[in-house]
């Protein structure tokens, strides 16, 4: 139908007669003649159609919308100088039509202007429900091509060390990654269900425990689970799984497949190694496992110098064996008023969104500190010569504190900092500040059941315990560390994986300290426990966010930017009304019941 695109043409087509298809970006009649922005997936040209070349041509241009698809033929022409567009490649050429084809009108209007001058403006509902004219406008098919040329790295960098591409099943048995799982019934076993799988962790195991030894996926996963912005119920893992490998060598060899798409994407060399933080650190210092490092502001200690200073807040917080730590704002006297940081202020607000009480204040204001009665006439001169030297805070900086369970003081000073650094501007641009953060512990308690869960997944490794006998290696592992690490960018997980147990016992005893009997164990991992009882090598991997790092790589708000169709926050296709009601004869075929009302 073609014999050009747009992005081809240059001045050496100058005479030629060539053929285009495309869409009508606009059209503007200024007298007598009528131009139109040709829009192709490549680019754009101006075509311009003069009455003189015929009526009926000229009647049939009058009727072109924006958006109609048209097919036109003509000899490209070198502009009028005054009318040359810098903008555009083809800036310094027009079509002048010879003939028009219109391959498919316009309907209804359009629901918003396709035309990319227009992008910002658009409800993401609106960008959402009409997807296809929204990809139509360029920028998110470039954000496609991105991610695909991100695949096509990764692909050559795994070929190239001998992986091999596997896909593994999508209707399967749950995997726990942490999340409720989708399930699909069966109609050829009646009340059963598959559920999607969460990720591929089990199979990809089953395939070391098969010989393949370097296995990687583009996988789709699925989870049921609360979404934000880095968060899609559907999501792509670029999934791999190497075996008779140290800890190291994963670490190493994914850190140089991460710099290669730095490299081949964005031309940015990431030269030095990435550093590393321990999971205790990362929590102690940043409140967070996924510390966004490009600014300060960390999280200090308080607690032995306030815990008994008499104010009943901070003791009863560390007596209950909580925590008071703070973070120190600088210069945060002048920045932020005493409004933000009290009851019905931003900041207060986001420390009680992540679950705190409260949130405690100090200004630093030369040799004093102005705070509340009830801290400040408990303080003698020792207590602030220690806050001041713990916090590291000087003359008109703003320390905030939060006190109570460590768990929640860590989360809402995490938030808290995240927020301040946004909200002052203090994040260094262009900075690609990447983490690994290493020795995560095993479990942690989950105190309201009375268990303990799995920190990572239940197929982690303990570090340095080996298996001899049950109660042994159950006192051992409970307060150990795991061999698992996850990438961090920018206060983004990236990725996450680990040395995965190959012996059969030691994984019985590892769901077992999950809180599972030993019939659960044979119901949900029977096939596992088997596989690692027939000779399963040492094996280890890992799993990136492929629209993470996308969505990074083209400095994205959202991971709905880099996906040709995703779900809207309430996990909805508003394209399609996604998920939708079925007929009453499919429900019928799977022996299925709608009990809730209308
Ligand atoms: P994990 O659960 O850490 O590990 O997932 C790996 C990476 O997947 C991305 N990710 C998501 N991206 C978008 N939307 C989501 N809902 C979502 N959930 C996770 C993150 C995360 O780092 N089987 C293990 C990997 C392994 O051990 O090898 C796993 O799935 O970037």
């Amino acid at each position: 139908m073609r014999n050009k695109i747009c992005e081809e043409l240059n001045n050496s087509d100058i005479g030629k007669l060539v053929n285009l298809c495309g869409w009508v970006d606009r059209r503007r009649d200024h007298g007598g003649v009528i131009f139109i922005d040709l829009r192709d997936h490549s680019g754009f040209l101006q075509i311009t159609i003069n009455p003189d070349d015929g009526a009926s041509l000229f009647k049939q241009a009058e009727t072109l919308r924006n958006e109609t698809v048209i097919r036109v033929s003509g000899i490209i022409h070198e502009r009028p100088k005054d009318s040359i567009n810098k903008n555009l490649s083809t800036g310094e050429l027009e079509l002048k039509v010879k003939d028009l084809h219109i391959l498919n009108q316009i309907k209804n209007n359009l629901p918003f202007p396709v035309s990319i001058h227009d992008y910002e403006n658009t409800k993401e509902e609106l960008r959402l429900k009409y997807r296809y004219l929204d990809l139509r406008r360029g920028k998110l098919l470039e954000n496609l091509k991105t991610r695909h040329k991100i695949i096509k790295v990764a692909r050559e960098y795994l070929d190239n060390y001998g992986f091999t591409e596997v896909e593994t099943p999508l209707l399967t048995k749950s995997t726990p990654e942490g999340a409720r799982d989708f399930l699909v019934p069966a109609r050829l076993s009646n009340g059963d269900f598959f559920a999607l799988p969460q990720s591929p962790q089990l199979f990809k195991q089953l395939l070391m425990v098969g010989g393949l030894d370097r296995y990687y996926q583009i996988a789709k996963c699925f989870r049921d689970e609360d979404l934000r912005a880095d968060r899609q119920p559907e999501f792509t893992q670029l999934d791999l799984e190497m075996s008779f490998v140290s800890e190291e060598e994963i670490i190493s060899f994914n850190e140089k497949l991460i710099k290669k798409i730095w490299k081949d994407i964005l031309n940015i060399n990431l030269k030095d190694a990435f550093p590393r933080m321990s999971w205790a650190d990362a929590i102690n210092n940043y409140g967070t496992d996924r510390p966004d490092t490009r600014y300060k502001m960390l999280l200090k200690d308080l607690g032995e110098v306030l815990g008994n200073i008499g104010f009943n807040i901070f003791t009863k917080a560390v007596k209950s064996g909580g925590c008071i730590k703070s973070i120190t704002i600088a210069g945060g006297n002048s920045s932020i008023s005493n409004v933000r940081i009290k009851p019905g202020g931003d900041i207060f607000q986001v420390a009680q969104d992540a679950g705190a009480g409260g949130l405690a204040f100090i200004r630093v204001k030369g040799h004093e500190l102005e705070t509340i009665g009830a801290i400040k006439d408990n303080l003698n001169q020792e207590n602030i010569s220690d806050i001041l030297r713990i916090t590291e805070a000087k003359d008109g900086d703003l320390i905030l504190l939060g006190a109570g369970d460590t768990k929640i003081v860590n989360q809402s000073l995490d938030r808290i900092r995240q927020y301040i650094a946004k909200n002052l501007n203090l994040i260094a641009k262009e900075k690609w500040n990447f983490l690994w953060i290493t020795d995560f512990p095993m479990f942690e308690r989950n105190e309201e059941e009375n268990r303990y869960e799995a920190l990572h997944h239940p197929f982690c490794s303990p570090k340095n315990i080996k298996f001899e006998n049950s109660e042994k290696f159950r006192k051992g592992i409970e307060g150990s560390t795991a061999n698992a690490y996850d990438l961090v960018l920018n206060g983004l997980e990236l990725g996450g994986g680990s040395l995965r147990i190959h012996e059969a016992e030691m994984q019985k005893e590892v769901l077992r300290t999950v809180g599972l009997t030993d019939q659960e164990i044979d119901e949900k991992f029977g096939f596992l426990i088997e596989a690692l009882e027939m000779g399963a090598p040492p094996h280890g991997g890992i799993a990136f966010g492929l629209d993470r790092i996308t969505m990074l790589i083209l400095g994205a708000d959202s991971i709905r930017e880099t996906i040709a169709f995703p779900k809207n926050q309430q996990a909805k296709c508003l394209l399609t009304q996604a998920p939708a009601n079925v007929s009453k004869s499919q429900l019928k075929e799977l022996d299925i019941e709608i009990t809730i009302d209308e």
